[in-house]
């Protein structure tokens, strides 16, 4: 239950939820609460974080444009980082040369220049999946362990050059990261234990002997070499893409699964016109948004349709509420491929617009690509069952029964 009442700190302009974002019950769960977001005004104060929360896509895009007044410097979590910042946590000029860096070795003319790559490893994996079933028969596997979760886990590691020993950390190692953005709540108490073996094992990971000689890593240590970064950067930032690209590419894909399974005539709709590939990865990241919030805090009063927000507050952007706003989007709980789903919040904006976006897209794409010649239809098994992290929305289980073509 939450009430809406006013915030004394604010002379009453703001209204107060007294919602837990993080409770077990809203992880499960977290529209009915992204939508007392959105209704309660254009900002709102959390209450039991003493943080003050964003929800409406046009109050939203504002905010995380403005990178001066509402930082990243100080983590983008609710509470400060535990760790050494990456490209994530900087704010400019310190954000600048990294960001151009990652920017040129993800750019989408390199991305499309690994497409055939893409292709074979997805290619592989469906066909092992799919292997002596004959077509017009129907196969039942699992959308997120059977396939979310392992083309990321092989393709951008390889494309990374990191090599095989201790890949299954990957995901666990992420999971933690995005879990301390939140409440240290027993999600993060869970993963402690883990934590400093994993952060060992992703740095050992990413110095230079470590690596391929080819690859987004390489790529990184050869701009320190030409002074573009600092050397000391360079293991940081491709440790930032290991911490980032992962488990959200892999929950990208799994909830583009479970759309598609949920809305079978959208399916139907991709078959007919394949070219809405890109369409359809977009629009279920709007309507699925892995990473549903991200923190940031003021650096002096921030107004915000009519609210003072005080410096030094942290701010809860939650693009997955804004993904759904209805003031932006019709009938916004449809995944439907007619929309045109750009300008989505899942891959955030301004300056901090995932640099790893194209990487995304190009698994997304090169799974489809496989998938749709192929089967006939997709629909759920069994009922989905969901993974709990602070920041993103995860999965255990998407069952699934494709029908082949
Ligand atoms: C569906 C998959 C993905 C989603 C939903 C996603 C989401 C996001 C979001 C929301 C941000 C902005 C955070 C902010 O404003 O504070 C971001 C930034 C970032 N992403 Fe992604 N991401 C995905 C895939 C990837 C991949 C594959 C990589 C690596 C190749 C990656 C690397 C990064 C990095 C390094 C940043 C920080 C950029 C900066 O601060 O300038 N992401 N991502």
């Amino acid at each position: 239950m939450s009430t809406a009442t006013k915030c004394p700190v604010n002379h009453g302009t703001v209204p107060v939820l007294d919602d837990d974002p993080f409770s077990p019950e809203t992880l499960e769960n977290p529209l009915p609460f992204q939508e007392r977001l959105r209704e309660a005004g254009p900002v709102v104060f959390l209450a039991k974080y003493n943080a003050y929360a964003i929800g409406r896509y046009e109050d939203l895009s504002a905010a995380v444009a403005n990178w001066q007044d509402l930082s990243s410097g100080s983590g983008v979590g609710l509470n400060e980082p535990w760790r050494a910042r990456g490209l994530l946590q900087m704010d400019p000029p310190e954000h600048d040369a990294p960001r151009e860096v990652l920017q040129s070795i993800l750019s989408s003319r390199v991305l499309r220049s690994m497409k055939d790559t893409c292709m074979e490893t997805a290619g592989g994996l469906i066909k092992a999946l799919l292997a002596g079933t004959a077509p017009g028969g129907q196969v039942e596997i699992d959308g997120h362990t059977g396939i979310g979760s392992k083309l990321p886990v092989n393709f951008f590691p390889e494309a990374s050059g990191i090599d095989e020993e201790g890949r299954e950390n990957l995901v666990p190692y992420a999971d933690h990261i995005f879990n301390a953005l939140g409440p240290d709540n027993g999600l993060v108490e869970q993963g402690k234990c883990k934590a400093a073996e994993y952060t060992e094992w992703a740095t050992a990971k990413c110095q230079r002997d470590a690596l391929k000689p080819e690859g987004f890593g390489a790529d990184i240590w050869a701009a320190a070499d030409r002074g573009d970064i600092l050397h000391e950067q360079a293991p940081l930032l491709t440790r930032s893409l290991l911490s980032a690209g992962v488990d959200t590419t892999v929950y990208g894909i799994s909830g583009m699964l479970y759309a598609f399974a949920s809305n079978p005539e959208q399916w139907e709709a991709l078959r007919k016109n394949p070219n809405l590939a890109r369409v359809a990865f977009d629009e279920s990241l709007r309507w699925e948004s892995p990473v549903q919030q991200i923190f940031r805090k003021t650096t002096t009063d921030v107004t915000i349709g009519g609210s003072v927000i005080p410096a030094g507050s942290r701010v809860m952007l939650c693009f997955a509420a804004a993904n759904r706003d209805p003031r932006r989007w019709e009938n916004p709980d449809k995944f439907d491929l007619s929309r045109d789903p750009s300008g989505h919040l899942s891959f955030g904006m301004g300056i901090h617009q995932c640099v790893g976006q194209h990487a995304a897209r190009l698994q997304a794409a090169s799974l489809l690509e496989q998938l749709v010649p192929r089967i006939k239809s997709i629909e759920l098994a069994a009922p989905i069952e969901r993974h709990h992290n602070n920041t993103l929305r995860g999965w255990e289980s998407v069952p699934l029964r494709l029908t082949l073509a």
